[in-house]
């Protein structure tokens, strides 16, 4: 058992600057000869750099995971290249060994470093990574083979074989905090990084987070405030033929398929919109078919608070009219009869239960506005506490109308309403039937889900 430590690091943008490097080493991986993000240089000075010394001392000599922040969710870091380093994180967390990590760099030299000199970033990545890094999208890349004798040169850094559970890829990402990328820089090597949850739970978004699953287990936690985008990044496999997005993430398919070589981008995990008014063809039946996870992590139960989580599918409320507010009082009774405390999550066009009786005075800490809010030590949302006339206590939490509201506060209700002893959470799923990042939170949803109507 450890101490567990959280070290706060209040102005994250104070860390550091990308800088060009100068030719020729960085046209291996750009598509321009110089790219803006070639060189993290990690600040000098600036408010809780000693956190993060503190931190990446961790990194480079224990093997015990540290809990770091990214733009996402909270990861649990360790050097990538170490294989009793990386062995900490899956023991930590509780995760099968067949499971592969993503490997976070602060730049673009660190991926050459992962390469090998001479290695080029395969074409179809260029454009996309120039478009979308820093941020949360992972790529998938071929492991380099360690044969120094290769022409081009060894790498730097080699993958320890956990990393990629024996898979011949592995995936990268760059990501947008400029904490997470100093983390890196000081730590001097990759940094193998899944979500920083006990292996099931709901992905941490905060600091507090991580001490709720991971206590007594890890020693220091950086505290850079909650997450701003909410759900973990977009994982695609480029090196196939339509590329493929292999877990919707931060990142919308609408976005990659503005990009040079992504137009034909396909989904290739296996939860697709549920229905709605549309009426599948043989052609449509066997494409959901095919749909096999091919990312490992999505086969596991996952993102799953204590209480049970009902879905509410949010096409339904599209197509036909949305449950009014005596459907869903009637609702909220009969899960009651079976549970003591009832959760209610609204997102897009349920009613409030407001006219009901209150339990107690609202905790109300303001509605969320942007999916900026990095910074913030906690998610804030609306929260109140009814009980209905035959005894049943709720607590209702409404998300906000905007997906990035939702996306941002999703993971901090499931947990919000656990520790408030919800013993059942009703859900008003969004509509994902488009393009956009709502895929992304229904596919969450959807695997925390015991039911869904
Ligand atoms: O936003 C994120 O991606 C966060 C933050 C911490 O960076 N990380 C994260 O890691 O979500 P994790 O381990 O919770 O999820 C990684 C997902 C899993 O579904 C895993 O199976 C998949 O990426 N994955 C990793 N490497 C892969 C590979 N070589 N081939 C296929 N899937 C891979
Ligand atoms: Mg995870």
């Amino acid at each position: 058992m450890y101490t567990t430590r959280i070290l706060p690091v209040p102005d994250p943008d104070s860390l550091g600057r990308f800088r060009p490097l100068p030719a020729p080493s960085s046209t291996t991986i750009s598509s321009s000869p110089q790219s803006v993000l070639d060189h993290w240089d990690a600040a000098e000075s600036a408010p809780g750099l000693e956190a993060l010394v503190t931190a990446a001392d961790h990194i480079r000599t224990t093997d015990v995971p540290v809990g770091f922040p990214t733009e996402t969710v909270y990861g649990l870091g360790a050097d990538a290249t170490r294989t009793d380093a990386v062995r900490g994180i899956f023991s930590v967390k509780g995760r099968p060994s067949d499971n592969p990590l993503i490997v976070h760099v602060c730049d673009l030299d660190m991926l050459r470093g992962l390469l090998g000199d001479g290695k080029n970033l395969p074409d179809i990545y260029r454009p996309l990574v120039e478009r979308f890094w820093p941020g949360p999208l992972t790529i998938l890349l071929p492991v380099p083979s360690s044969d120094s004798s290769d022409a081009a040169g060894a790498p730097k850094w080699t993958l320890a074989p956990e990393v990629t559970a024996g898979l011949p890829t592995f995936g990268a990402r760059l990501p947008a905090s400029p904490l997470t990328r100093t983390l890196i820089r000081l730590a001097d090597a990759p940094l193998a990084g899944p979500s920083a949850n006990a292996s099931t739970r709901p992905s941490p978004t905060t600091a507090q987070h991580v001490v709720d699953d991971l206590n007594g287990r890890i020693e220091v936690v950086l505290d850079g405030g909650a997450c701003g985008v909410g759900v973990e990044s977009t994982v695609v496999d480029g090196l196939c033929d339509p590329p493929v997005i292999l877990r919707p993430g931060g990142i919308s398919l609408a976005e990659l398929r503005t990009v040079p070589g992504w137009e034909r981008v396909e989904r290739a995990y296996d939860d697709v919109a549920q229905g709605g008014n549309r009426s599948k063809g043989v052609a449509e039946k066997k494409e959901e078919e095919e749909l096999k996870p091919r990312a490992p992590g999505m086969k596991y139960k996952h993102y799953s608070p204590k209480a049970r989580v009902v879905l509410y599918e949010g096409w339904r409320a599209v197509n036909s009219s949305t449950l009014s507010q005596a459907d869903l009082v009637a609702d909220i009774g009969s899960a009651g009869q079976q549970a003591g405390t009832v959760g209610v999550v609204r997102t897009s066009t349920w009613p409030a239960l407001e006219g009901l009786e209150k339990r107690s005075a609202g905790t109300t800490n303001g509605n969320i506005t942007s999916a900026e809010s990095n910074g913030d030590g906690a998610v804030t949302y609306n929260l109140e506490e009814y009980t209905l006339p035959f005894g049943t206590a709720v607590l209702e939490l409404d998300l906000g109308r905007d997906l990035s509201s939702i996306a941002h506060g999703l993971f901090s209700a499931l947990r919000d309403l656990d520790a408030r002893g919800a013993d059942v959470i009703l859900i008003e799923g969004i509509d994902d039937r488009g393009d956009d990042m709502a895929a992304a939170v229904m596919n969450r949803l959807r695997k925390a889900a015991s039911e869904v109507r």
